[in-house]
Protein backbone atom coordinates (compact mmCIF):
# COMPACT_ATOMS: atom_id res chain seq x y z
CA UNK A 1 0.00 0.00 0.00
CA UNK A 2 1.24 3.06 -0.89
CA UNK A 3 1.26 5.99 1.88
CA UNK A 4 2.01 8.86 0.87
CA UNK A 5 4.97 11.19 2.62
CA UNK A 6 5.79 14.79 2.46
CA UNK A 7 9.81 15.61 3.06
CA UNK A 8 10.57 19.15 4.80
CA UNK A 9 14.79 18.97 4.92
CA UNK A 10 17.14 22.27 5.48
CA UNK A 11 19.57 23.66 7.63
CA UNK A 12 19.39 24.29 11.20
CA UNK A 13 16.47 27.35 12.05
CA UNK A 14 14.76 27.43 8.44
CA UNK A 15 11.74 26.95 9.96
CA UNK A 16 11.21 23.36 8.56
CA UNK A 17 9.49 22.49 12.02
CA UNK A 18 6.61 25.11 12.32
CA UNK A 19 6.18 24.39 8.29
CA UNK A 20 6.18 20.36 8.56
CA UNK A 21 3.54 20.51 11.65
CA UNK A 22 1.16 23.02 10.37
CA UNK A 23 1.14 20.85 6.55
CA UNK A 24 0.81 17.89 8.97
CA UNK A 25 -2.23 19.58 10.85
CA UNK A 26 -3.52 20.81 7.55
CA UNK A 27 -4.00 17.34 6.19
CA UNK A 28 -4.65 15.35 8.96
CA UNK A 29 -1.15 13.70 8.56
CA UNK A 30 1.14 12.17 10.87
CA UNK A 31 4.63 14.01 11.64
CA UNK A 32 7.89 12.68 12.21
CA UNK A 33 10.80 15.35 13.92
CA UNK A 34 13.35 13.47 12.93
CA UNK A 35 15.93 16.11 14.61
CA UNK A 36 14.03 15.27 18.13
CA UNK A 37 15.36 11.67 17.84
CA UNK A 38 18.66 12.51 17.37
CA UNK A 39 18.68 15.46 20.40
CA UNK A 40 16.87 12.42 21.95
CA UNK A 41 19.59 10.34 21.46
CA UNK A 42 22.34 12.81 21.88
CA UNK A 43 20.52 13.57 25.86
CA UNK A 44 20.69 9.60 26.59
CA UNK A 45 24.03 9.15 25.15
CA UNK A 46 25.23 12.25 27.86
CA UNK A 47 23.25 10.80 30.47
CA UNK A 48 25.02 7.90 30.20
CA UNK A 49 28.59 9.26 30.28
CA UNK A 50 29.18 8.19 26.52
CA UNK A 51 31.91 10.23 24.77
CA UNK A 52 29.83 11.45 21.56
CA UNK A 53 32.14 10.88 18.97
CA UNK A 54 33.61 7.58 17.21
CA UNK A 55 34.78 5.97 20.73
CA UNK A 56 31.51 5.70 21.78
CA UNK A 57 29.56 5.31 18.14
CA UNK A 58 28.78 1.60 19.17
CA UNK A 59 27.57 2.12 22.62
CA UNK A 60 25.41 5.26 21.38
CA UNK A 61 24.40 2.73 18.12
CA UNK A 62 22.98 0.53 20.64
CA UNK A 63 21.36 2.95 22.93
CA UNK A 64 19.54 4.70 19.79
CA UNK A 65 18.33 1.44 18.65
CA UNK A 66 16.34 0.73 22.01
CA UNK A 67 15.25 4.07 23.01
CA UNK A 68 11.93 3.99 25.07
CA UNK A 69 10.52 7.11 23.93
CA UNK A 70 7.11 9.05 23.20
CA UNK A 71 5.39 11.70 21.68
CA UNK A 72 2.82 12.84 23.27
CA UNK A 73 0.70 16.11 22.06
CA UNK A 74 3.41 18.45 22.01
CA UNK A 75 5.61 16.92 24.77
CA UNK A 76 8.63 14.65 24.17
CA UNK A 77 9.32 11.35 26.83
CA UNK A 78 12.40 9.79 27.19
CA UNK A 79 12.71 6.40 30.04
CA UNK A 80 9.31 7.65 31.75
CA UNK A 81 10.73 11.29 32.12
CA UNK A 82 9.65 14.07 30.41
CA UNK A 83 12.40 15.88 28.04
CA UNK A 84 10.60 18.46 25.73
CA UNK A 85 12.17 21.50 27.41
CA UNK A 86 15.58 19.96 27.38
CA UNK A 87 15.90 18.66 24.26
CA UNK A 88 15.26 22.33 22.93
CA UNK A 89 18.29 23.69 24.61
CA UNK A 90 21.07 24.98 21.74
CA UNK A 91 23.56 22.92 23.65
CA UNK A 92 21.33 19.76 23.12
CA UNK A 93 21.07 20.48 19.53
CA UNK A 94 24.60 20.78 19.51
CA UNK A 95 25.35 17.46 20.99
CA UNK A 96 22.70 16.00 18.34
CA UNK A 97 24.69 17.42 15.35
CA UNK A 98 27.67 15.09 17.27
CA UNK A 99 25.94 12.11 17.00
CA UNK A 100 24.27 12.44 13.98
CA UNK A 101 27.32 12.51 12.52
CA UNK A 102 28.08 9.22 13.83
CA UNK A 103 26.71 6.30 10.70
CA UNK A 104 25.96 3.19 13.01
CA UNK A 105 23.74 6.14 14.77
CA UNK A 106 21.85 7.29 11.66
CA UNK A 107 21.49 3.20 10.79
CA UNK A 108 19.96 2.58 14.46
CA UNK A 109 17.37 5.05 13.48
CA UNK A 110 16.11 4.24 10.70
CA UNK A 111 13.47 1.41 11.56
CA UNK A 112 11.91 3.83 14.37
CA UNK A 113 11.74 6.82 11.14
CA UNK A 114 10.20 4.27 8.64
CA UNK A 115 7.32 3.29 11.33
CA UNK A 116 6.08 6.69 11.63
CA UNK A 117 5.08 6.19 7.38
CA UNK A 118 1.10 5.63 8.55
CA UNK A 119 -2.05 6.22 6.87
CA UNK A 120 -3.13 8.80 5.70
CA UNK A 121 0.09 10.35 5.37
CA UNK A 122 2.95 11.83 6.75
CA UNK A 123 4.88 14.92 7.04
CA UNK A 124 8.68 14.19 7.59
CA UNK A 125 11.53 16.92 8.53
CA UNK A 126 15.03 17.18 8.91
CA UNK A 127 18.44 16.63 7.26
CA UNK A 128 18.08 13.29 5.02
CA UNK A 129 14.18 12.43 4.67
CA UNK A 130 14.00 13.28 0.62
CA UNK A 131 17.47 11.87 0.08
CA UNK A 132 17.95 8.59 2.65
CA UNK A 133 14.59 7.54 5.13
CA UNK A 134 12.11 8.42 2.62
CA UNK A 135 13.73 8.53 -1.17
CA UNK A 136 10.36 7.76 -2.87
CA UNK A 137 8.31 10.42 -1.13
CA UNK A 138 6.40 11.93 -4.20
CA UNK A 139 6.98 15.57 -2.51
CA UNK A 140 10.18 16.87 -1.38
CA UNK A 141 10.78 20.55 -0.12
CA UNK A 142 14.39 21.53 0.86
CA UNK A 143 13.79 24.85 2.36
CA UNK A 144 16.48 27.73 2.90
CA UNK A 145 16.18 30.91 4.62
CA UNK A 146 19.67 33.48 5.26
CA UNK A 147 21.85 32.34 7.94
CA UNK A 148 20.76 35.91 9.36
CA UNK A 149 16.67 35.16 9.42
CA UNK A 150 17.64 31.85 10.88
CA UNK A 151 19.49 33.39 13.90
CA UNK A 152 16.43 35.80 14.25
CA UNK A 153 14.19 33.65 14.52
CA UNK A 154 16.01 31.21 17.09
CA UNK A 155 16.91 34.05 18.70
CA UNK A 156 13.19 34.63 19.20
CA UNK A 157 12.60 31.40 20.41
CA UNK A 158 14.85 30.89 22.91
CA UNK A 159 14.34 34.20 24.23
CA UNK A 160 10.67 33.59 24.42
CA UNK A 161 11.34 30.39 26.45
CA UNK A 162 13.32 31.99 28.89
CA UNK A 163 17.05 30.93 27.48
CA UNK A 164 18.90 33.35 27.51
CA UNK A 165 21.40 33.58 24.76
CA UNK A 166 23.03 36.21 22.18
CA UNK A 167 22.86 37.03 18.20
CA UNK A 168 26.42 36.22 17.98
CA UNK A 169 26.83 33.41 20.00
CA UNK A 170 24.06 31.90 18.22
CA UNK A 171 24.91 32.42 14.48
CA UNK A 172 28.46 31.14 15.11
CA UNK A 173 26.27 28.12 16.68
CA UNK A 174 24.26 27.57 13.76
CA UNK A 175 26.81 27.85 11.49
CA UNK A 176 28.91 25.50 13.40
CA UNK A 177 26.23 22.91 13.11
CA UNK A 178 25.07 23.55 9.43
CA UNK A 179 28.91 22.79 8.34
CA UNK A 180 29.19 19.90 10.32
CA UNK A 181 25.63 18.53 8.78
CA UNK A 182 26.94 19.26 5.10
CA UNK A 183 30.39 18.03 5.36
CA UNK A 184 29.66 14.99 7.06
CA UNK A 185 29.77 11.61 4.99
CA UNK A 186 26.97 9.73 6.53
CA UNK A 187 23.84 11.44 5.09
CA UNK A 188 25.53 14.80 4.61
CA UNK A 189 22.79 17.82 4.31
CA UNK A 190 22.02 18.75 0.74
CA UNK A 191 18.60 18.83 -1.22
CA UNK A 192 17.38 15.39 -2.95
CA UNK A 193 17.70 15.65 -6.82
CA UNK A 194 14.05 16.17 -7.14
CA UNK A 195 13.47 17.98 -4.37
CA UNK A 196 11.39 21.95 -4.75
CA UNK A 197 13.82 24.38 -3.26
CA UNK A 198 12.33 27.11 -1.24
CA UNK A 199 13.36 30.01 0.19
CA UNK A 200 11.33 31.67 3.02
CA UNK A 201 13.52 34.46 4.28
CA UNK A 202 10.61 36.76 3.09
CA UNK A 203 7.84 34.86 3.22
CA UNK A 204 5.22 34.51 6.22
CA UNK A 205 4.63 30.96 7.60
CA UNK A 206 1.29 30.78 5.79
CA UNK A 207 2.74 31.53 2.64
CA UNK A 208 5.08 29.16 2.75
CA UNK A 209 2.79 26.54 3.97
CA UNK A 210 0.18 27.25 1.17
CA UNK A 211 3.12 27.19 -1.34
CA UNK A 212 3.76 23.55 0.03
CA UNK A 213 0.09 22.45 -0.21
CA UNK A 214 -0.24 24.07 -3.78
CA UNK A 215 2.55 21.74 -4.84
CA UNK A 216 1.12 18.95 -3.13
CA UNK A 217 -2.13 19.62 -4.90
CA UNK A 218 -0.16 20.35 -8.20
CA UNK A 219 1.25 16.04 -7.38
CA UNK A 220 -2.58 14.54 -6.92
O1 LIG B 1 16.38 19.76 13.27
P1 LIG B 1 17.11 19.86 14.57
O2 LIG B 1 17.82 21.13 14.80
O3 LIG B 1 16.21 19.50 15.74
O4 LIG B 1 18.20 18.69 14.51
C1 LIG B 1 19.25 18.62 15.44
C2 LIG B 1 20.47 18.00 14.77
O5 LIG B 1 20.17 16.63 14.45
C3 LIG B 1 20.87 18.63 13.45
O6 LIG B 1 21.82 19.68 13.61
C4 LIG B 1 21.48 17.48 12.69
O7 LIG B 1 22.84 17.34 13.01
C5 LIG B 1 20.78 16.27 13.22
N1 LIG B 1 19.78 15.74 12.31
C6 LIG B 1 20.20 14.89 11.31
N2 LIG B 1 19.31 14.30 10.48
C7 LIG B 1 18.00 14.55 10.60
C8 LIG B 1 17.54 15.46 11.58
C9 LIG B 1 18.46 16.05 12.42
O8 LIG B 1 21.39 14.65 11.18
N3 LIG B 1 17.15 13.94 9.79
Amino acid sequence: EHIPVICVDGPTASGKGTLAAQLASQLGYHLLDSGALYRITALAAAQAGLALNASGEDAIANMAARLNIAFKNDQVWLDGAEVTEQIRLEATGMQASQVSALSKVRTALVALQHSFRRLPGLVADGRDMGTVIFPDAPLKVFLTASAEQRAQRRYKQLISKGNPTTLDSLRADLEARDARDMSRSASPLKPAQDALLMDNSNLSIEESVNQVLTWWQDKQ
